[in-house]
């Protein structure tokens, strides 16, 4: 029927919904039909250049695809699928996690106590945060997840307001006290969070980014972070990942996340579906239904 090549490990569930298709699952590229990848496969020209004649689709366990040249793929007639909508919940939540987390010092509060500092039972400045209502939360790229931010922001009583691709960031940023980045990362987006828009930023304001790393100019975040022209940074993606050292480790207004934003059980279950659904169809001829363009 087909040989389908995971690149990495995915839920058995995906595993069983190609098995019962009567798929073969194999532990190499060569003669395969598919293949499933993730976002540590950088699939480059080079990777496409000597890519098994057999290859007909890779089915991206992602939403976003930067891993993979695109233009390759198509010059060797290679389908590219990703997982959309099924982790949309699992990523805005996280996002709406990040704000919570750096707007009320969650994870500093958390090691004040582990570390014994918790010295005097209570003080009317200790640890202030910011409140989130009434506040404005602008969503940097306001697709499927950012659009879910949005409405969450709502329960709140945050206000959001969006930048997407026709609107001017440098109008947007000096309004938002929390932003929220939802961009893909293309030659567009990279470093469009840059020095000079850290610097249209409130001195209050938190910036939080759970989509790709380099959107951010990691080394001017952390001039921002340490002349305090923002007040904090909550990031589940960065520059180099994974991140194994960082001037950021030593700042106490920053919240980390090791690019965990899609990592529920739900998300990951239903990513393994999707891709395997995207595999079916295109290996029985039919137009995989997340097909990137
Ligand atoms: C995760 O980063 C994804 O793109 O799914
Ligand atoms: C981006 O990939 C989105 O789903 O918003």
């Amino acid at each position: 029927m087909g040989k389908v090549f995971l690149a990495r490990p995915i839920p058995e569930v995906g595993i069983e919904i190609l098995k019962n298709k009567g798929f073969e699952i194999v532990d190499s590229i060569t003669e395969a039909d598919a293949m499933l990848s993730g976002l540590p496969d950088k699939l480059d020209k080079a990777f496409f250049d000597t890519a098994p004649a057999t290859l007909k689709i890779i089915a991206n366990y992602a939403v976003g695809y930067n891993n993979i040249d695109l233009d390759a793929a198509k010059a060797h007639n290679i389908l590219i699928t990703n997982t959309p909508d099924v982790l949309t919940e699992a990523v805005a939540e996280h996002a709406i996690a990040l704000v919570l987390s750096i707007a009320r010092r969650i994870p500093e509060a958390d090691q004040h106590i582990r570390t014994g500092e918790w010295k005097e039972s209570w003080a009317w400045d200790f640890m202030l945060g910011m409140e989130l209502k009434g506040k404005t939360l602008g969503i940097l790229g306001p697709g499927r997840i950012g659009s879910r931010v949005a409405e969450m922001a709502g329960a709140f009583g945050m206000k959001a307001i969006t930048c997407g691709p026709n609107d001017d960031p440098d109008v947007f940023l000096p309004q938002c006290d929390i932003v929220s980045i939802h961009v893909p990362l293309l030659d567009s987006t990279r470093h469009m969070i840059n020095a000079d828009r850290l610097a249209k930023m409130k001195p209050t304001a938190y910036l939080v980014n759970t989509s790709r790393g380099p959107v951010i100019d990691e080394a001017a975040l952390i001039e921002a972070l340490k002349a305090k022209t923002i007040a904090g940074a909550a990031l589940d993606v960065f520059e180099t990942e994974p991140l194994m050292s960082s001037e950021l480790f030593f700042l106490d207004n920053v919240v980390m996340t090791p690019h965990i934003a899609s990592a529920t059980l739900e998300a990951r279950t239903n990513m393994a579906i999707v891709a395997a659904t995207n595999i079916i169809e295109a290996l029985e001829g039919r137009t995989p239904p997340n097909l990137v363009k």
